[in-house]
């Protein structure tokens, strides 16, 4: 499946003639004298054309692996359209190149993910991929991406190891790191909610690490954990999970849950009264613009942090929500930010480096020197890890005229991922 993320016109690959690509050839000394992977393939062959101009010539290919399916379906649809929307602002171009896309749905399942990750690598030869929603998935392909020598850009997925111990030179991470994404909130809960607290969230990479980073800023102002519980992810019955939470009479819940999972824990716990008992607050995702209208008066009051809100007040994060609000006829969402931001390090790179994909190491120098103002604040890669260096925001679901969104109330700092 070659086509436009999101839109419906397929594009298929520019196909050169010998004859084009002859011509191309004359033309192309510059980027031949780049060197790279296809400079084997000289001028100097008779018959064959330099596999390096093959490739500056023809549209770029950006495998795109995202959720289209379960839990985080959602979260991949609002990618998706952030990075249309950015691309089309570009008009489908940089460094003189066409863009085209190929999209896979990275389900939720890690090795579905990898297969899917290495049939866009091996099967489509794309030249860069971007998305992800999972820390399993982007923990199950980090390899993959590494030994292939795959530039990948992340626009979601949080796992802290692939920008730490298992970092690699070809992923840059503009979204956050889970530990980015808990870790601000710990002190201000500390001083403003509670003195203990039970945790808890879905049972698997980024529920834990999200966990163990909010831990680490609370026990830190000491702050007492009652208790943890960790719900399977893509779970349909909270009630269990629930009873458990109840029975140690917290004062309040610090969940990390995304998606339908969190429409659900946030239902669920309303219903069963842990919502009248205890103050629910969490990583911005529980409460995110994508689930709050499912989630109502639920989720009024509830505390989160996160890198963007709807409302932030920025002419970046206005134009940004008008033009998205114009072109899907919906609000804005951090992941559809995210997918937007993304996309921009994607053709702000490929402008850098004159389109050249064959290059890595240009290609590299020209993503890790991406900066910008994003709607969500400044932005920009730690040089050490590639992993975003942003601000971390306090906000909290309001009535705003006829509907729930998140306000920001407090800037806690540029939060930098310790690596
Ligand atoms: C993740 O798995 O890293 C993840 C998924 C959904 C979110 C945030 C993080 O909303």
């Amino acid at each position: 499946m070659s086509r436009r993320v999101g839109g419906k016109k397929r594009t298929r690959s520019l196909r050169l003639t010998r004859r084009g690509l002859l011509t191309a050839a004359l033309g192309g000394a510059a980027v031949l004298a780049g060197g790279g992977a296809g400079g084997r393939g000289g001028i100097g062959r008779p018959f064959g054309i330099p596999a390096v101009l093959a490739a500056s010539t023809a549209s770029v290919k950006i495998g795109v692996l995202l959720p289209y399916s379960k839990v985080y379906q959602q979260l991949g649809e609002d990618i998706t359209s952030g990075m249309t929307l950015y691309f089309e602002s570009a008009g489908w171009k940089a460094g003189g190149r066409t863009l085209t896309v190929i999209k896979e749905d990275e389900d939720i399942d890690p090795q579905v993910a990898l297969r899917k990750a290495r049939k866009l690598i091996e099967g489509n030869n794309v030249d860069l991929l971007a998305g992800l929603v999972s820390s399993a998935s982007a923990l199950a392909i980090r390899d993959l991406v590494h030994n292939s020598k795959t530039l990948l850009v992340i626009a979601n997925a949080g796992a802290n190891a692939v920008t730490r111990a298992r970092r690699s030179p070809y992923i840059f991470r503009i979204s956050f790191s889970n530990w980015q994404t808990a870790f601000p909130i710990g002190g201000w809960f500390y001083e403003n909610v509670a003195r203990s607290c039970v945790v808890g969230g879905s049972d698997y990479a980024a529920g834990r690490e999200d966990i163990s980073a909010f831990k680490e800023s609370y026990l830190a102002s000491q702050g007492r954990i009652l208790g943890e519980v960790y719900p399977p992810l893509n779970n349909t019955d909270y009630a269990p999970y629930i009873a458990q939470m109840q029975r140690l009479r917290p004062e309040a819940v610090f969940v990390f849950f995304a998606g339908s999972d969190a429409v659900r824990f946030v239902g669920q716990a309303a219903q069963y009264g842990l919502l009248k008992e205890a103050r629910l607050v969490g990583p911005g995702f529980l409460v995110e613009e994508d689930v709050l209208p499912a989630q109502g008066k639920n989720a009024l009051g509830t505390y989160s942090c996160l890198h963007w809100a709807l409302t932030l007040q920025k002419p970046e994060n206005l134009a940004f929500t008008r033009a998205y609000r114009d072109r899907w006829k919906r609000e804005a969402t951090v992941y559809a930010m995210q997918g937007y931001d993304a996309a921009r390090v994607i053709v702000e790179a490929l402008n850098t480096a004159g389109g050249d994909t064959v290059n890595k190491t240009g290609l590299i120098e020209a993503m890790a020197s991406v900066k910008f103002a994003s709607p969500r604040g400044a932005v920009a890669f730690d040089p050490d890890t590639h992993n975003v260096i942003q601000t971390v925001y306090l906000r909290q679901v309001r009535q705003v005229k006829d509907a729930l969104h998140n306000v920001v109330f407090h800037d806690l700092g540029v939060f930098r991922d310790p690596g």
